[in-house]
């Protein structure tokens, strides 16, 4: 095996596709409505199907969930509706058999409030807990700065027992760890240790670049008081403790780490992911999923090119020692039929595989989330009961309740936006609840579980069929994975062309983001360049010059 590739140090983890589950809505195996991890393992076949090299579990820990399961109660147990440990030991075994490594979720920017050490730090201000936590006296002026929670309204909780406020840049129920208390840190690592003994094969790091707090926690000044994340971001002590980390917990294992990079600018991405520095190994940048949204943080429509510009800024931000990742949505985001391609029935399918073939050509990791390999689609709100995740329920709070905003444009945008598109069940089959329960789920099912399900998948949806290959094209071609990225057309509005190439190997790939036909100057003559991979079958003779609607295809130069 050649150690590099294009320049390019060969890693298990840039050559691989993890797919992620978001436990809660994969499966359910003992009709509770809730998804468990021996719904998982009786699911790996599919996940195996697919070709994926990594799984990432959503956490999986002992959590009240009021931010479904990333407020952690206790780190070294799993959700009782999940499961037990022992399932939990054989879902490891069930994927490492099946050749699939498996990463959990890190989520250590803060605790749940049940977690002891809070339970512990908030009974005084002597307690040996009390410096677990972000606490701030009470001087009578209200809560100590101006900070917000991501969750809207103040980070700050006025706290009984001692009359003293501790800082939540999340909810309520997820107050802040101390990081630069070095036993705080020292318990992070420990845990970590505990999850990489058992054989896992590394973490997801919710929110990461949280833990440095800015000294003296200055206001949020007012230009970026609606994206408070910049701040929160940019802690002094950020990097030496992700070095620390990989150092303590990480260096004697073989692991990959990716961390959530909410408020991390692209200039200063490869301060976290440049491989002579020893922090992470990637990052998620936020770039494509907030492509729709306003200054105000709601939904507004987006443009191909400016779409496109972001691919080729990210490839220009990185050297060889950096590796990027290729995401376009996870249980934060909306479904990517819906936001990218269209989710009229004529075009679902087309068009999750022009999402699908984005994704597994681009130079990065690619992270699948569950349901986007069937192509399921948004869930059709009417009402503020269907939802479930708190975010949205504290901002009906702020903007319906006060009037600021109706009802209906409050919904209109949470039909566009909202984080429960992606967390309602995965639909398996066109049984009850999409077959993921027997009993009544935790959150509804799309009703369109009928036409867009797993089973049909297998049959007739070319979704499922299509990522499989799609991911099989990319473990065969190194370039791949470490060609270079050229974007051929970066100001067309509707079609995105570009290539991939190694010195030895060259791809064109051709996306046409419409529903209607667009010739196209760019495509090579088809007598002597083949094409590897199409959306549209071979008996449909493809057009020399010209995509068809939601065309994807793939040349080999
Ligand atoms: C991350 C998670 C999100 C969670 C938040 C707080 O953004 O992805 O689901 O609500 O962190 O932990
Ligand atoms: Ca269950």
């Amino acid at each position: 095996m050649t150690e590099t590739i294009n320049g390019y140090t060969r890693r298990w983890w840039k050559e691989a596709v993890v797919y992620q589950i978001y436990p809660r809505s994969f499966m359910d195996s003992n009709g509770d409505g809730i998804g468990d991890l021996r719904g998982i393992i009786d699911k790996v076949p599919h996940i195996k199907g697919l070709g994926v090299d990594v799984v990432w579990l959503s956490p999986h820990f002992d959590s009240p969930n009021a931010d479904n399961g990333y407020d952690i109660r206790d780190y070294r147990q799993v959700m009782a509706e999940f499961g037990t440990m022992a399932d939990f030991d054989e879902l490891l075994a069930t994927l490492h058999d099946a050749g699939i490594r498996l990463i959990v979720d890190l989520v250590v920017n803060h605790s749940s409030d049940e977690h002891v050490w809070f339970a512990e730090s908030r009974t005084s201000r002597d307690n040996p807990y009390r410096d677990y936590y972000i606490w701030r006296p009470d001087d009578g002026n209200g809560p100590p700065n101006n900070w917000t929670s991501i969750f809207t309204g103040s980070a700050w909780q006025k706290d009984e027992a001692t009359g003293d406020y501790y800082l939540h840049l999340f909810a309520t129920k997820q107050p802040d760890l101390n990081w630069d208390n070095p036993a705080v840190r020292g318990e992070v690592y420990d845990l970590m240790r505990f999850w990489l003994d058992k054989g896992v094969d590394g973490f997801r790091m919710d929110v990461i670049p949280f833990i440095s707090k800015v000294p003296g926690l200055p206001d949020l000044p007012e230009d970026i008081r609606a994206k408070p994340q910049f701040l929160y971001a940019n802690g002094p002590r950020v990097h030496d403790y992700l070095q620390e980390m990989r150092r303590e917990a990480l260096e004697p294992y073989d692991t990959m780490t990716v961390g959530e990079a909410f408020g991390v600018t692209l200039a200063q991405t490869p301060l976290f992911v440049d491989d002579r520095r020893g922090e992470l190994d990637m990052i998620f940048q936020f770039d494509t999923v907030e492509i729709d949204r306003g200054a105000d943080g709601k939904w507004k429509s987006w443009f191909l090119p400016d779409f496109k510009a972001i691919f080729a800024r990210h490839d220009a931000a990185l050297d060889t020692h950096g590796w990027p990742t290729a995401f376009f949505s996870n249980h934060d985001n909306p479904r990517i039929v819906s936001r990218y391609g269209d989710d009229r029935p004529q075009w679902r399918e087309k068009s999750a595989l022009v999402m699908a073939a984005l994704l597994l050509t681009l130079k990065g990791t690619p992270f699948i989330y569950q349901g986007d390999e069937i192509g399921m689609t948004n869930y059709p709100f009417t009402d503020i009961a269907q939802f479930d995740d708190l975010w949205v329920k504290g901002m009906w709070r702020q903007e319906v309740d006060s009037g600021r905003v109706t009802p209906e444009a409050f919904l209109a945008n949470q039909n566009k936006v909202s984080r429960d598109h992606s967390r309602t069940p995965m639909q398996w089959s066109s049984a009850p609840n999409g077959g993921f329960t027997t009993g009544t789920p935790w959150l509804a099912a799309n009703p369109n579980f009928p036409e867009i399900n797993a089973d049909r998948a297998a049959e007739t949806n070319e979704v499922y069929r299509g990522y499989a290959e799609l991911i099989a094209l990319r473990h065969a071609y190194p370039a791949m994975v470490y060609g270079d990225y050229a974007d051929l057309l970066p100001d067309h509005p509707h079609l995105f062309v570009f290539t991939r190439r190694t010195a030895d190997e060259s791809f064109m790939i051709a996306l046409n983001f419409s529903a209607d036909a667009q010739p196209c100057e760019r495509l090579p003559d088809t007598g002597a360049h083949a094409i590897s991979w199409s959306n549209y079958s071979a008996s449909e003779a493809p057009d020399a010059s010209t995509l068809r609607g939601w065309e994807a295809r793939i040349y080999k130069l």
